[in-house]
């Protein structure tokens, strides 16, 4: 594995990751355990999308995450594991540990029926029995498909229905800041509708109180007592997948991104590595839930892969007080904090007062992810928490590409507040006009695309190879497309702009305005409605919703409180609106089509320009939802 230590050699590796990306990423491969070596790097074809990465080559990923640290690194520490409470004892658990454990609850999942190429869901608490679970999955060959612990049960249920899975394992509870929830009985709720699902296998955390169903429901504790912790690892193709994780589309129900052994292992430790420069010995936290690509890619899999120690917490950043996180740092002495601007703004604006007690002087290097970073974000995050001494890596990425496409490595690239920079070895963006248009040169702006594929690339989304093609080939053909607007600015820095498609990135959180609006419409009083995004102070995005009532409703608040109600049981608090437009008509074209454009600038309060309105149905709705708009 190369590691970059200059810009000057960023820019030589660069130039040679574009030149020659088979002899580059075979280079960046070779340090693993493969069990064969692949025959060939890349086969690849983006009509289809057909894409493989080190073809033939035979490996386990949790190997190399794990057993081949033992003898350097057996007794330093994997996992430090925080508790929500901070008067909690936490866990430090070294490398032999958690292979041991590992191992353990391999035997555990095989004695429970599963087996290579199963799928099985994962919904839990950030606890260590999580990231156990993951690589007890990968390392029995069984697909993992995690579920943020912040889902509804229908939410829950169309992701177990969707990847047929007949594994879940979950915990009794969760601990989220002065919350517990109730995990166990939302498994429950979604099973009503799986009948996939043979097994549950649930670890203790809240000792809340449980059903248990008899032969479907076992317990973590008393399975683990019955096996050994000898368990080799299963031998994969580098194309057999690894995991699915799924993500909101524009249009539609939530595609379970599928993510695949080789590739996916080779792309996320080079990029965990030069992105952070991510040196031994080195305490890094991530503050993502293992729940979305970010914990997967870069607080499990990335720094396991890498030796490195990886911090895990389980709580929220303001419980106890929102000096939380900063008391972390200065207690686990960390030297690489990587968190996202959603939590950076809500923390900027309860003041400093909770920064000041901490000395925050074992950091090194902070990192961004998830949504653009305002500047005034960047620069407080820059002072307050960096002391203006780390640099900052914005990193650009999304759950289908696996791992960070654009991003500064911290220290070597020269940073610009709101900038991505430059794209990572191997990564070739280009942007597109309207039209698919290729625009040279710098000081341009245009659809964000790629034109050559990178190990971590999406291969397929689960059971549904077309819904691949559809949402990432086939508006640009010969390209990926990201779904992102973006500038290349005169010294060729990347600037991310936003989305330009039906997705709102609420707190970092990517939602489909579709499902929204199929889970507000699920209210049996409402006949249609209409999702859009509006800027905001905290969450970058906010939902604003439009909804039309089959009859009258006096009480306006009750009624607005029950959709809230339908939106958290369909999908769960991350999409609750912000606000509720009650209307009797959206503005529609002759053809039926919602014009959005004029929804999403009365929803950002901007009333001059419309556009042209004379193509809508009819016009005069835009002046009832003008006069209403909140
Ligand atoms: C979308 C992907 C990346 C892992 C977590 C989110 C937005 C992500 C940045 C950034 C500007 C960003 C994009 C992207 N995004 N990082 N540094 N600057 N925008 O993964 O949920 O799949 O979302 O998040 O819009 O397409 P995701």
């Amino acid at each position: 594995m190369s590691r970059i230590t200059s810009i000057e050699e960023y820019h030589k590796e660069y130039k040679r990751s574009v030149e020659n990306p088979e002899a580059f990423w075979a280079e960046q491969a070779e340090q693993f355990v493969w069990k064969k070596k692949w025959d060939k790097v890349l086969d690849w074809n983006f009509n289809e999308p057909d894409i493989k990465w080190f073809v033939g080559g035979k490996l386990n990923i949790t190997e190399n995450c794990l057993d081949r640290h033992l003898s350097e690194r057996g007794n330093q520490t994997a996992i430090i594991w925080e508790p929500n409470n901070p008067n909690e004892s936490g866990r430090k658990i070294s490398y032999k540990e958690l292979h041991s454990e590992v191992c353990r609850f391999s035997n555990v999942l095989k004695n429970n029926g599963a087996k290579k190429g199963d799928r099985i869901c994962i919904y839990m608490p950030m606890i260590p029995e999580l990231a156990i679970a993951v690589l007890a999955c990968a390392r029995i060959g069984a697909i993992h498909s995690v579920v943020f612990g912040g889902f509804s049960f229908q939410s829950l249920s169309d992701r177990i229905h969707d990847a047929d899975c007949n594994i879940v394992i979950t915990a009794d509870g969760g601990f989220r800041g002065a919350k517990d929830i109730a995990l166990k009985s939302v498994v429950d709720e979604a099973l009503k509708t799986c009948p996939s699902v043979k097994k549950v296998i649930v670890t203790k955390r809240t000792n809340c109180e449980v059903i248990m169903q008899n032969e479907r429901d076992v317990w973590w504790h008393d399975e683990i007592k019955k096996v050994t912790d000898d368990c080799s690892p299963e031998m994969m193709d580098s194309e057999d997948k690894l995991f699915i994780l799924y993500t909101s589309g524009s249009t539609g129900k939530p595609k379970g991104v599928v993510h695949t052994c080789g590739g996916y292992m080779v792309y996320t430790q080079y990029t965990f590595e030069n992105v952070f420069q991510y040196k031994k010995g080195e305490i890094y936290w991530c503050t993502a839930d293992i729940g979305w690509i970010t914990g997967h890619s870069y607080l499990v899999y990335g720094p396991l892969l890498s030796g490195g120690t990886t911090l895990m917490f389980e709580g929220i950043p303001t419980f106890p007080d929102a000096g939380r996180f900063w008391q972390v740092i200065d207690k686990h002495q960390v030297n690489i904090f990587y968190t996202a601007p959603t939590a950076i703004r809500s923390l900027e604006a309860l003041g400093l007062d909770f920064v000041k007690p901490y000395k925050l002087n074992s950091l090194r290097v902070l990192g961004s992810v998830g949504e653009p970073i305002n500047e005034e974000a960047w620069h407080w995050y820059d002072e307050n928490i960096g002391k203006k001494k780390c640099p900052i890596a914005d990193t650009w990425w999304q759950t289908e590409t696996g791992g960070i496409m654009i991003s500064p490595l911290a220290g070597i690239t020269k940073t610009i507040p709101g900038f991505a920079t430059l794209p990572l070895p191997g990564i070739q963006p280009v942007l597109l006009d309207e039209k698919g248009n290729e625009l040279v040169g710098n000081s341009v702006e245009g659809r964000l695309c790629m034109k050559f594929p990178w190990p971590g690339i999406i291969r397929t989304t689960y059971n549904n190879h077309a819904r691949c093609y559809d949402a990432y080939f086939s508006q640009f053909k010969g390209y990926y497309f990201t779904g992102d607007g973006c500038r290349r600015d005169e010294n060729g820095y990347y600037r991310i702009t936003g989305r330009v498609d039906d997705v709102i990135k609420v707190s970092g959180h990517l939602l489909g305005t579709a499902e929204v609006e199929n889970a507000i419409n699920q209210h049996p009083d409402v006949v249609e409605s209409a999702v859009v995004g509006f800027p905001h102070d905290i969450k970058g995005w906010g939902i604003y919703a439009y909804v039309i009532l089959e009859h009258e409703r006096k009480d306006t608040d009750e009624l607005k409180k029950e959709i809230i109600a339908s939106v958290n049981k369909y999908m769960g608090a991350i999409a609750k609106p912000d606000k509720i437009q009650i209307v009797s008509g959206l503005p529609k074209t002759r053809s039926g089509k919602i014009m959005r454009r004029i929804l999403r600038k009365v929803a950002e309060g901007d009333f001059s320009n419309l556009g042209d309105t004379s193509t809508l149905l009819d016009p005069a709705v835009v002046e009832e939802i003008k006069a209403g708009a909140i």
